[in-house]
């Protein structure tokens, strides 16, 4: 008996508990009517005449000391319960995990702050497009090569339905709905039946510009593209326009900027040029105004149209056009600073 009760001790000097619940469920087991030290208690009546008075001591030590701690128990567990989970609230917390936007996203949203900033607003089209925009109404002859297999993604079995090969049906959409002054940036993904690799993809994502006014001359657009330049790459850039060809503008230009990596000194980058290739450009073509049921003896305009890409390249150096839709975070997670 004697044991029992100092192996009892032993365990209730233990007793650890985290709430009051628990506390209460350590006073039912020991101290209830069924209670361990109770049915010790109960026992007392077998105990021999001359152990009574020891072990009846001993007893009601035991008896006093799980009391005590019960009652500490259930004190320390309802200031614990009272002051809310263990946690401390005024913490700095952990940094959530940013992600980050996709280069070409980056720089569309750049490109397209720049003019608005001069004043075009945001247009779009659909990349399933019929042949009337994408290519009659922008003055390509009907054999002219951009209409080739080779070129065009065709829907299957409707020979006029085809995947946009350049953002140029968006000027048609803008100009069927709208009478000048027309003012856009149109920015979107194209396609292009090209075998995939380093420097080519099938899908890629262009921006076209357009602006039709009365009186709006060469030189306009030359100062818009001078301005878009020095945005873009920095204020001593300097750009260069050398004579096109495209059928839906005439004259037609190619504009160069002053390689930015060399400053024009020539590089590898430059192929020793000292200029780089951004984008095509010219004054609308008045056969494209009329066809899009704008007066071309009231309104003249000038377009433009750069691949994205190119510009991506040329602000962050991607040697491989594949990397941008392979989605490998790697890739992606050098971007963050630029967001
Ligand atoms: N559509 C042309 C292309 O995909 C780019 C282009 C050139 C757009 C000249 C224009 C422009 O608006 O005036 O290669």
């Amino acid at each position: 008996m004697i044991e029992k009760i100092e192996k009892l001790k032993q365990e209730i000097a233990a007793l650890q508990a985290g709430s009051p619940e628990e506390a209460e469920a350590l006073r039912i087991k020991y101290l209830s009517k069924k209670g361990e030290i109770t049915a010790l208690m109960n026992d007392f009546r077998n105990v021999p005449a001359e152990q009574k008075k020891e072990v009846g001591m001993r007893i009601n030590e035991l008896k006093t000391i799980a009391q005590e701690k019960i009652a500490q128990l259930k004190a320390e567990a309802s200031v614990q319960a009272a002051a809310g989970p263990a946690v401390d609230l005024t913490r700095t917390p952990y940094p959530i995990p940013l992600g980050t936007r996709h280069p070409l996203t980056i720089v569309k949203n750049e490109i397209v702050d720049i003019f608005s900033r001069l004043g075009f607003t945001l247009a779009e089209g659909p990349e399933v497009e019929d042949d009337w925009h994408v290519y009659s109404s922008m003055n390509f002859a009907d054999d002219h090569p951009a209409r080739d297999m080779q070129d065009t993604f065709f829907v299957e079995s409707r020979p006029d339905i085809i995947l946009r090969s350049h953002t140029s049906s968006v000027q048609a959409r803008v100009m069927e709905s709208q009478q000048p002054p027309i003012r856009v940036i149109c920015p979107g993904r194209v396609y292009r039946n090209e075998a995939i690799s380093a420097r080519a993809h099938c899908f890629f994502h262009q921006v076209e510009g357009l602006y039709i006014d009365r009186g709006v001359s060469f030189t306009d657009l030359k100062q818009v593209l001078l301005l878009f330049a020095q945005e873009m790459f920095g204020p001593e850039t300097k750009i260069r326009l050398r004579p096109s060809y495209f059928p839906f503008t005439e004259p037609s230009a190619e504009m160069d900027i002053s390689c930015h990596l060399c400053g024009g000194k020539g590089c590898s980058f430059c192929k020793h040029t000292g200029w780089v290739e951004i984008l095509g450009c010219g004054m609308v073509d008045p056969a494209v105004l009329e066809a899009n049921g704008i007066d071309s003896t009231q309104y003249t305009g000038y377009a433009f149209g750069m691949g994205i890409e190119r510009i991506t390249n040329l602000k962050f150096q991607v040697k491989d056009l594949r990397m941008f839709s392979e989605n490998d975070i790697r890739f992606l997670d050098e971007f963050t600073s630029a967001n």
